[in-house]
């Protein structure tokens, strides 16, 4: 039995903060920016709006292009760091708006990179043919877990959620799902020493902190092995490959991945420049445009994989 995607969905908050609204508000300028990152703007969450609230139109959107109701799901799988309670999770809140009872539903927590885990062990389910519909969501709101004043973090993280069905099905599907994790790298980022959580922590460390050229370097070198890991696995060619879609950081990260991929940018699915870097959100969100956009077709061999705070690192190579 395989995973195979059967629908998608994402959501972005309305509120556009672009480089010029930021050049207002710290040292920074919309030039630099777009040379170091490629992003433009990015959407940020209103008050009212959290990691649930983002992901109910998300999930319902993948939900219809699947031909699904919610009652059809055997489990929910949210990706997140940044839900705005410990618990109940945000999943079994999710579970709730969807007016779903009686499945698990659980959130996953591997930063940026969380989506990939959660699609991974989706797919461990249904090939064990423990469940038929499993919906995993990528949903956060990290530029509410950056501090105002710091123009390190706050040029580089927007706010969303994307989502995917996934459904057992007798044709790949999934080819397989790769993950890795490097707790050593813990200093160079992270977020949310939350003073409820840790009684030493002030108020400052629960901002989200990050070294970036360091992280910058071990994405390029960890994202260049896995996905030469990835298609050696599956003994699929880079010239089989129809689409990269990566987890949007940084624009120079992407093209590192698709030069070690030979991959032309024209077969990256980029969407950085206006949604900015959404955590979990970003693969599922990449994905949803470019197949509601009919550039990706039923068929194609798509490479998904993302990177982020842990370290953790996960790819997927998918038969659309
Ligand atoms: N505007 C203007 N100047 C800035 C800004 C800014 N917004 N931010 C930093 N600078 C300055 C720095 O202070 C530094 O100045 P200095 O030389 O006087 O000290 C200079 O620009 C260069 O800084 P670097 O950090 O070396 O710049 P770099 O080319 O590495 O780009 C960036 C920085 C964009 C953050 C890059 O390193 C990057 O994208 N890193 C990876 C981020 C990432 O992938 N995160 C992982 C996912 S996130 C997650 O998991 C939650």
């Amino acid at each position: 039995m395989h995973a195979r995607i059967s629908g998608t969905g994402h959501y972005l908050p309305r509120q556009r903060l672009t480089n010029h609204d930021l050049e207002q508000r710290v040292d920074t300028s919309d030039q630099w920016i777009r040379d170091r990152t490629g992003i433009a703007e990015r959407r940020i969450a209103g008050a009212d709006e959290t990691v649930v609230t983002m992901s109910v139109p998300a999930a319902k959107a993948a939900l219809a292009a699947a031909g699904l109701h919610a009652q059809d799901l055997d489990m929910i799988v949210l990706a997140t760091t940044s839900a705005d309670k410990a618990f109940p999770s945000a999943a079994c809140e999710l579970q709730h708006a969807l007016g779903v009872t009686d499945i698990p539903a659980f959130d996953v927590g591997a930063a940026c990179a969380g989506f990939m885990f959660a699609m991974s062990i989706a797919d461990q389910y249904i090939r064990n043919r423990q469940a038929k519909h499993i919906l995993v969501v990528g949903a956060d709101v990290l530029a509410r877990l950056c501090n105002p004043n710091d123009r390190n973090t706050i040029v580089l993280f927007g706010d969303g959620a994307g989502a995917m069905v996934l459904s057992a099905s007798e044709e790949p599907g999934v080819h397989s799902t790769h993950l890795h994790s490097a707790g050593e790298f813990s200093e160079l980022l992270g977020a949310g020493h939350v003073n409820a959580f840790n009684a030493a922590a002030s108020d400052d460390d629960a901002w989200l902190y990050m070294k970036g050229s360091e992280v910058f370097k071990v994405a390029v070198n960890k994202l260049s092995e896995l996905v030469a890991d990835t298609l050696a696995h599956n003994q699929v060619s880079q010239a089989e490959l129809d689409w990269l879609i990566p987890h949007q950081a940084n624009r120079r990260i992407i093209q590192a991945t698709a030069k070690k991929l030979n991959m032309s940018l024209e077969q990256v699915v980029l969407t950085l420049e206006y949604t900015g870097n959404t955590s979990a959100a970003s693969v599922p969100i990449a994905l949803d445009v470019a197949i509601r956009d009919g550039r990706i077709q039923r068929g194609h061999k798509l490479l998904l994989e993302a990177f982020g705070g842990g370290f953790a690192w996960g790819s997927a190579l998918v038969t659309y």
